[in-house]
């Protein structure tokens, strides 16, 4: 059978399905569409990042595929109503990559708490801004607050307990005495409570019409004072001008942005020289070890799918 992957995958992962299928992987195609659809048109099964856009001309040219690999968890490039009508089966890589952005979303919380870490160039060059710099806050003792409790919010939870934070979620789809509240230690609020008690907030939620600028203008005011913001989920759960106006007003104390509403972020945005905001280019579930988990998964789950 023949498997088209048209963005990177780890080399170990294409060698397993070499093994069994002709294999065309060539990370260039996502930014070739004419290519692209040429390719799928002879595709049992594509495998995909989050660039290649399974929709439309290119759903139009997958007349023989059966289905649809995803190297990560948000299937928002996934047309997936469309996919099953033409019978595509698709397959994300739930929880694969989870341990990575659990990670960044505490590392991004102490360092936001903190405020003392961009302080390398003037320390190198003689300046002392010890008094400038003392006023960081501990993260021990606050409380975080989980915008869906997913793979990712439950996991994030687990970190966060470890670092001696109270720990509050919201996620309307699971019932509030789902054991995984109890057994994490977290307590199920509505989201107007969570935003009004935590310090951080970090948003796990999928982009659906419901979680579209569910962090706009009167959402972020809601926020506590001096609270943070951690978006690792998708650019568009937040209204990025209104929090740029959060952030230089001072109400928010800082923001960490994984994701943005145009990926990449086009030079010049609003989001330019914000006090205390770390910007990353879509990374926090890409790491060495969930690469390799991620791949792999999909590869196992590719090769049982086509069998
Ligand atoms: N930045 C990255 O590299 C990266 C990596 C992995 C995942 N992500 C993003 O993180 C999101 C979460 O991933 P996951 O693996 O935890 O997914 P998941 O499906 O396990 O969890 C998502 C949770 O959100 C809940 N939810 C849906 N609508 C909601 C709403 N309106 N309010 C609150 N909760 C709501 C769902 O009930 C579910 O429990 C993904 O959809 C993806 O967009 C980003």
């Amino acid at each position: 059978m023949h498997i088209l992957i048209s963005e990177f995958m780890d080399e170990r992962a294409v060698a397993l399905l070499r093994a069994q299928h002709e294999v065309v992987h060539d990370p260039k195609l996502v930014d070739d569409p004419a290519r692209l659809r040429a390719e799928a048109a002879s595709a049992d099964a594509i495998i995909v990042r989050n660039r290649t856009q399974v929709r439309g001309d290119l759903l139009e040219a997958l007349v023989r595929c059966r289905v649809v690999g995803r190297l990560g968890v948000g299937l928002d490039n996934i047309d997936v109503p469309g996919c099953e009508a033409r019978g595509m089966r698709v397959i994300p890589a739930t929880g694969a990559n989870a341990q990575s952005v659990a990670e960044y979303v505490i590392a991004a919380a102490l360092l936001l708490l903190r405020g003392a870490y961009q302080s390398t160039a003037a320390v190198a060059a003689g300046a002392w801004p010890r008094t400038a710099l003392g006023n960081g806050r501990e993260i021990g003792g606050r409380t975080l607050g989980l915008v869906g409790f997913g793979s990712i919010g439950q996991l994030t939870a687990r970190l966060a307990r470890g670092v001696g934070m109270s720990v509050v979620a919201h996620d309307p789809l699971m019932n509030a005495a789902d054991s995984a509240f109890g057994e994490g230690g977290v307590r199920a609020v509505s989201l107007d409570e969570l935003v009004a008690t935590a310090d951080v907030v970090s948003l796990h939620v999928p982009l659906l019409d419901s979680t579209r600028h569910l962090f706009d203008a009167q959402r972020l005011a809601a926020m506590r004072k001096g609270a943070v913001l951690v978006n690792s989920a998708r650019g568009a759960v937040v209204d990025e001008a209104a929090l740029a106006t959060a952030l230089r007003s001072g109400h928010l104390g800082g923001a960490a942005l994984d994701v943005f509403e145009r990926e990449p972020l086009p030079a010049g945005s609003v989001l330019v020289d914000c006090p205390n905001l770390l910007l990353t280019p879509h990374i926090a579930g890409v790491s060495v070890e969930s690469n390799d988990r991620v791949s792999s998964l999909i590869a196992h789950q590719v090769i049982e799918a086509l069998s």
